[in-house]
C-alpha cells in the first residue's frame, strides 16, 4: 500500500483482467477525493496531472505533485502518479524528479510520421529516466488546444498502424481513438467495441481509454472486457466539484472556502467510488460480447 508505479498497476490490471482508473488532479481537493474514493473502494488508483493543470498552477509542477505524492505515500491502497498529455519535452524531463513513474506524451494531433518521430524521442528519453511512456495514435478530440487540422469527430485508430506505431516508437502503452471524446459533461459517447477488441488483439502493449467521462458505465465495462486497461477520467470529477460549489454558494453569506470545498470534495470522492465500481472490477473476457 502507498506509492507504486503505473507500470506495476497496469501489469496487475492486465494480469487480473480488469481496468485501472486514472483520475485527473487539478486541485489538492481533487487528489484528496480520489485517494479517499479509492480507499473506500479498496482499489488501486492513478493520480494524473496534465500539462494543462501544471499550466494552471503557474507552470510549476512541484507544489501540486508534492501534495499528490504525499497523499499517495500514506494511502491505504496502491496509488501511482502519472503526468498526462505532455507536449513539452521540458516538462517531461521534470517528471521523474517530481515523483511520477509514468507520462503520456501527446503527439496525437500530428500527422503519423511526425507523431512517430516525436514519440520515439520522448520514449527514448523516458526509458533512460526509468519512466513508463504512454502515447496516442488516432486523435481523441475535445481538447481545448486542439489544432484546427485535428479531426475531433469520427477519427479512429487503425489497428495495423497502431501495431507498427508501437514497434517503431517503443512506447509502453497506447491511447487509442475508439469513439470517446474529451470534456463531455454527459455520458453519451458511443464506443466502437469491435475496434477495441481488434486493437487489444493486435497491439502488444496495454490500451488506454481517454475521455472516459463521456462513456456510459455499461460501455466502460464492455470496453474493459474487450481489452482496455487504463481508463482516464477528468471532467466527471469537475462536474461533481462544480455542482457542489454552485449549490453551496446559493447562500450569499458563505465566505469560508471550507463550507463549499468540503461538499465538493465529498461529491468527487463519491463519483470516484462509482466509477471504480463501474470500470475496475470487471473480469475481462475476450469471448464475443452478448448482443
Ligand atoms: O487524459 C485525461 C482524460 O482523457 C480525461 O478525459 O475529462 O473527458 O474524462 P475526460
Ligand atoms: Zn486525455
Amino acid at each position: 500500500m502507498g506509492i507504486v508505479t503505473t507500470a506495476e498497476l497496469m501489469a496487475a490490471a492486465t494480469a487480473a483482467r480488469c481496468g485501472v482508473l486514472a483520475f485527473n488532479v487539478i486541485t489538492l481537493e481533487h487528489a484528496e477525493a480520489i485517494v479517499e474514493g479509492a480507499q473506500r473502494s479498496a482499489k488501486p488508483v492513478i493520480l494524473q496531472l496534465s500539462q494543462n493543470a501544471v499550466a494552471f498552477h503557474g507552470g510549476r509542477i512541484g507544489p501540486i505533485s508534492a501534495a499528490a505524492h504525499t497523499l499517495a505515500r500514506s494511502a491505504a491502497v496502491d496509488v501511482a502518479l502519472h503526468l498526462d498529455h505532455v507536449q513539452d519535452m521540458g516538462l517531461l524531463r521534470q517528471a521523474r524528479d517530481a515523483g511520477f513513474s509514468s507520462a503520456m506524451f501527446d503527439a496525437g494531433a500530428l500527422p503519423y510520421e511526425e507523431n512517430v518521430v516525436a514519440t520515439r524521442a520522448a520514449a527514448e528519453w523516458a526509458h533512460g529516466a526509468g519512466l513508463m511512456l504512454e502515447a496516442e495514435l488516432g486523435y481523441v478530440g475535445g481538447k481545448p488546444d486542439a489544432p484546427a487540422s485535428a479531426h475531433a469527430k469520427g477519427v479512429r485508430t487503425d489497428p495495423a498502424e497502431a501495431t507498427e506505431f508501437v514497434e517503431r516508437t517503443g512506447v509502453d502503452a497506447l491511447a487509442v481513438a475508439v469513439g470517446s471524446s474529451h470534456a463531455m459533461t454527459s455520458q453519451s459517447a458511443v464506443l466502437d467495441h469491435e475496434l477495441i477488441a481488434t486493437l487489444a488483439e493486435a497491439v502488444p502493449v496495454p490500451l488506454v481509454l481517454h475521455g472516459s467521462s463521456g462513456v456510459p458505465d455499461d460501455q466502460l465495462r464492455r470496453a474493459v472486457r474487450a481489452g482496455m486497461v487504463k481508463v482516464n477520467v477528468g471532467t466527471a470529477l469537475n462536474v461533481a466539484f462544480t455542482r457542489a460549489i454552485r449549490d453551496a454558494l446559493v447562500d450569499d453569506m458563505l465566505v469560508d472556502p471550507r463550507t463549499y470545498l468540503s461538499p465538493a470534495r465529498e461529491l468527487m470522492a463519491g463519483k470516484v467510488q462509482l466509477l471504480l465500481a463501474a470500470a475496475s472490477p470487471t473480469i475481462r473476457d475476450r469471448s464475443p460480447e452478448p448482443a
